[in-house]
């Protein structure tokens, strides 16, 4: 089948066709879903007949494989690879709402059937991943467990000369305590105040290494006392990041992969942020996902 990007008409997003991912890229394909990659933020491949060791080479081909900051939290939790929440590879997370017999619930040890917080991939690691692939094996028929993206770079350019002035000096302690369902990881300790939030610091406004563009960088947001602005007082970093995430989450900005078995999305956490609706706890979801490498974060210096 001959290469083609198809634009999904919303603000990021496209399809890409004439891609296999079942066998090693040539240089030439690998080119062409990076430019792809660089243009949309988000591609979905159908069709994808893929094994776990694809989605690692997939990584491999973008950047290399990096492990999930969640694993570790599972396995000094207890979990195993016969508990259903640990692969047996480290670079693959299983997203499922299965217990560990293989019977979707409303809750498990992931996050279950919950809709999910938007959020940008392991921002609460030092180091997060530059992208996601995401790889659908069992999927709801409508029964909801849609995932959405938001394009970070328009709802940056969409801010007053003013804000991006501001935000260029601003930073955000990113809380590694809990996940995207708002649960407690396993073993973490949920913060009671401000000076108990635990993890890395990092710049509201990043600078994409391939593109050049500024992005707002928001990670992910809980209630108070989580995350912060660490430049501004507490009362002062709510009211910004209020009327951020209220400006970074609007309709405009965003498009929604309903699933289809062998659905493979690749998009970039450097530039988006997703988040994913309630699914029907009746219905089996399982899709897996390995990360891509991330470089260190680069902070934008100028609007
Ligand atoms: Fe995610």
């Amino acid at each position: 089948m001959a290469r083609e990007v198809i634009p999904s008409g919303a603000a990021l997003g496209a399809d890409v066709r004439g891609i296999d991912f079942s066998l090693p890229l040539s240089a030439d394909d690998k080119a062409f879903v990076q430019q792809a990659w660089n243009d949309h933020l988000v591609l979905r491949f159908q069709d994808q007949d893929l094994e776990d060791e694809d989605l690692i080479r997939m990584a491999d081909d973008f950047g290399g494989s990096q492990v999930a900051g969640s694993r570790q939290y599972y396995i000094n939790a207890g979990y195993d690879t016969k508990s259903g929440r640990v692969s047996r590879l480290p670079g693959i997370t299983i997203v499922s709402n299965l217990d560990k017999d293989g019977k979707p619930e409303k809750a498990n040890s992931g996050t279950g059937s919950s809709e999910l917080l938007w959020h940008t991939d392991n921002s609460y690691v030092d180091n997060p991943p530059k992208g996601s692939i995401l790889y659908g094996i069992q999927v709801p028929i409508n029964g909801g467990g849609d995932t959405s993206f938001v394009n970070q770079y328009e709802t940056y350019d969409a801010l007053s000369e003013a804000m991006k002035k501001r935000l260029l000096t601003l930073h955000i302690r990113h809380d590694n305590s809990r996940n995207t369902a708002g649960g407690t990881r396993p073993t973490a300790k949920r913060p009671e105040t401000r000076e108990d939030v635990e993890g890395p610091v990092h710049p509201m406004v990043r600078k994409h290494p391939d593109t050049g563009r500024n992005a707002l960088y928001l990670g992910r947001r809980y209630a108070s006392p989580s995350s912060y602005i660490v430049e501004l007082p507490q009362d002062e970093s709510e009211d910004l990041l209020d009327e951020l995430w209220a400006h970074a989450t609007q309709d405009k900005y965003v498009w929604t992969q309903v699933w289809t078995p062998k659905d493979t999305i690749m998009w970039d956490n450097r530039c988006t942020m997703h988040t994913r609706s309630q699914i029907d706890h009746t219905q089996p979801r399982e899709l897996h996902r390995s990360l891509i490498k991330g470089e260190p974060i680069i902070a934008a210096t100028e609007i």
